[in-house]
């Protein structure tokens, strides 16, 4: 029997040394992800519905719950790479304290520049495509000014006239005829400052008239607004829309002070009746959080009424019984039969695809999961973060010390169950202040 799916495809030594790497310093892989995934499979149908329903020129909200090591963070990535390949253009950050979604101090424009830090698309998967965003939608408007006998000036304002009715659109499209009148002059630098303006890294509106002749910049008011001038723009270059990844939402869960978090919620608010009414267009957005940032009522998402009914549960979908047509996808746990699967699959990403360099039989697999459910039960497979450390460990020393015997080695694995290193929420609630930058952070 072949238990193992990907056995047929070689996978390159890069991509190989990538995914181990990550996976023993127990962070997320950022390629090869269908080389180890499992599972998952209404999940990813679930996204794949919305992605396509954005790309068709719709948008949607989705909250992915799960607990600590379900998979969230891996889980985002997946889905990020769905959207690529579905010709999406990507953004994707994580919360912390000092990036938000809503802020008066900074925290959401920082947040902007993360995501536009992280800009991926099919060419560039890896973060950094605003440039070549930009580019393409100038060489197509300089494509169709060929074709039209008009001027290229002429079609791109006339292209970007639509964004001007959006707030901030008119900068924006300023901003992006910038860029062009360095492309025709070969101003490297104007070509640049107009990056870093669509980037959200101007912190200062005087730099960015000096440099631009423009008077607004990205700011913590404007987050949401440029999302959404994003992602008519990304379609107008010839993509077929944007998703907004944003991971670690817990981090709007332990803002102390109640203003600045019921803030954030009121973005999330704003963001989701956008999607479900259908007034923004080719957008999307994935929030991943922990069931407490969802479910409490006291700093939850479940503590703003409006969200609360919004993100109620489907009362019929219990017991068993699914629905994925609201906004929370909850992750389900791995099962031990997904976690076998991931071991294979772990085997053979180690072996780069060649099942004759396997270091374990079929029944070394078993043995190991008899080995992690010994020592913490059926942790191993559900959060299972700690065990595919281990699971690498093992076959690194096997790999390394070709006479070893397995089930020798194997009893001398020490696996510990992962733990959620974000402490208990804080009873108390942050009193006398209503300043949301003076909130502290008890971690
Ligand atoms: N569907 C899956 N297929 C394969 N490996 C997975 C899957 N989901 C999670 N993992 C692995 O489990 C571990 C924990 O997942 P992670 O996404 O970091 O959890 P979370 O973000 O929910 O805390 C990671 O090593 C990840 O690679
Ligand atoms: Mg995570």
């Amino acid at each position: 029997m072949n238990d193992t799916p990907h056995a047929a495809t070689r996978i390159r030594p890069r991509e190989r040394d990538a995914i181990l790497q990550a996976l023993r310093a127990g962070v997320v892989p950022r390629v090869g992800h269908q080389h180890i995934q499992v599972g998952r499979l209404a999940e990813v149908s679930a996204m794949l519905a919305d992605i396509i329903r954005i790309a068709d020129g719709g948008a949607g909200s989705r909250f992915v719950i799960g607990d600590y090591g379900s998979g969230k963070t891996f889980f985002l990535h997946l889905v990020r790479s769905i959207a690529m390949e579905k010709r999406l253009v990507t953004v994707h950050a994580d919360l912390s304290p000092s990036r938000r979604l809503h802020a008066t101090g900074g925290q959401a424009r920082s947040l902007y520049a993360e995501l536009m830090r992280n800009m991926s698309t099919r060419a560039k998967p890896d973060g950094g495509a605003m440039p070549s965003v930009v580019e393409r939608f100038v060489s197509q408007a300089m494509a169709q000014a060929r074709d039209s006998g008009q001027s290229p000036k002429a079609i791109i304002r006339q292209r970007l006239d639509s964004l001007s009715e959006l707030t901030g659109g008119y900068d924006f499209a300023d901003v992006i005829a910038r860029y062009w009148q360095g492309h025709d002059d070969g101003n490297e630098q104007l070509k640049n400052d107009a990056v870093r303006w669509l980037r959200g890294e101007f912190t200062n509106k005087t730099e960015a008239r000096q440099a631009l002749g423009v008077r607004t910049i990205v700011d913590d008011h404007s987050f949401y607004d440029h999302l959404k001038l994003l992602s008519r723009f990304v379609e107008m270059a010839g993509y077929d829309g944007l998703l907004v990844c944003l991971d670690e939402m817990v981090n709007l869960y332990k803002l102390a002070n109640t203003q600045a978090r019921n803030a954030n919620y009121e973005q999330i608010l704003r963001i989701l009746n956008d999607s479900l009414q259908g007034s923004a267009a080719h957008l999307g957005f994935v929030f991943a959080g922990t069931p407490q940032f969802l479910t409490d009522t006291r700093r939850g998402l479940h503590s703003y009424p409006a969200l609360q009914t919004r993100l109620a549960e489907n009362t019929f979908a219990r017991d068993g019984l699914v629905d994925y047509s609201g906004p929370v996808l909850q992750l389900a746990n791995l099962s031990p039969e997904d976690f076998y699967v991931l071991l294979a699959n772990l085997r053979n990403v180690h072996a780069a695809g060649d099942p004759a360099a396997y270091l374990l039989p079929d029944e070394g697999l078993h043995a190991f999961m008899r080995h992690c459910a010994d020592r913490i039960g059926d942790a191993y497979f559900r959060t299972p973060r700690n065990t595919v450390k281990a699971f690498l460990d093992l076959l690194a020393v096997l790999e390394q010390n070709p006479g070893q015997d397995w089930q020798t080695l194997l009893g001398t694995v020490a696996i510990a169950a992962d733990t959620n290193p974000d402490l208990e929420p804080f009873d108390d609630e942050a009193t006398g202040n209503s300043d949301d930058e003076l909130a502290t952070f008890r971690l």
